[in-house]
């Protein structure tokens, strides 16, 4: 495949320091090398950036809409610049368990991008609102998040083609990816890579998962 695809681990809210050790010491003994037609971005939480910092790219979950100061329990962008290169802003956790709306979402961006952070922007359908400047968009449905029931893989070609019609960057697709069904979501035109989340919590699935993408 000639394509460059991008392949964004989302762990959410889970793992231990100690446990984000045991991963990367066996994700490194099982893929040595990362193929050169795969970018991977690792999306852990916050207390574990540190640890991976200059091992792996990776991604915060989340940014303060905020700059640095005085709001208790916020991350800025300039804080999470010292340790990731890109941020997750707009999962559906968020938007729904923590209310997040356009406005803010849009805040998040613009907080992101003034500190020169890459955003992965998701969206459940094509039909979201998408902020200016963001540089990866990630089409996840709902229903498919963590339920074990993807997309068709010609359905999320679909919409991640009329994305495409409103925003100039890949587009990756995101909602129970395995290593069994990758390829046939990376094969498809419109599609630049995914997003997985509970397949990329078991460093050998996660490698199975990236090798059968780039097979
Ligand atoms: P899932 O999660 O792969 O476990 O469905 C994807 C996501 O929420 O980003």
């Amino acid at each position: 495949m000639n394509k460059q695809l991008l392949i964004a681990g989302n762990w959410k809210s889970n793992k231990t320091l100690a446990e984000a050790k045991d991963w990367m010491s066996l994700f490194k003994q099982v893929l040595p090398v990362i193929p050169k037609n795969i970018s991977i971005v690792l999306c852990v939480p916050f207390t574990v950036l540190d640890f991976f910092h200059n091992q792996i790219t990776l991604a915060a979950q989340d940014v303060s809409p905020f700059e640095t100061g005085a709001y208790t329990g916020e991350i800025s962008a300039e804080q999470i610049k010292e340790f990731a290169d890109w941020v997750l802003i707009g999962h559906s956790e968020r938007r729904k368990y923590f209310l997040e709306d356009d406005r803010l979402l849009t805040q998040k961006v613009e907080r992101a991008k003034e500190k020169g952070l890459s955003v992965i922007y998701c969206v459940s359908d094509d039909s979201m609102k998408i902020p200016g400047n963001v540089d990866v968009v990630a089409y996840e449905p709902t229903w498919a998040i963590g339920t074990g029931k993807s997309d068709s893989p010609e359905n999320a070609n679909a919409v991640c083609t009329m994305i495409k019609k409103q925003f100039q960057g890949r587009v990756i697709y995101g909602g129970s990816v395995t290593d069994e069904n990758v390829k046939n979501f990376v094969n498809q035109s419109a599609i630049d890579g995914v997003l997985p989340g509970g397949a990329s919590l078991n460093p050998e699935k996660f490698v199975d998962l990236i090798q059968a993408a780039q097979s």
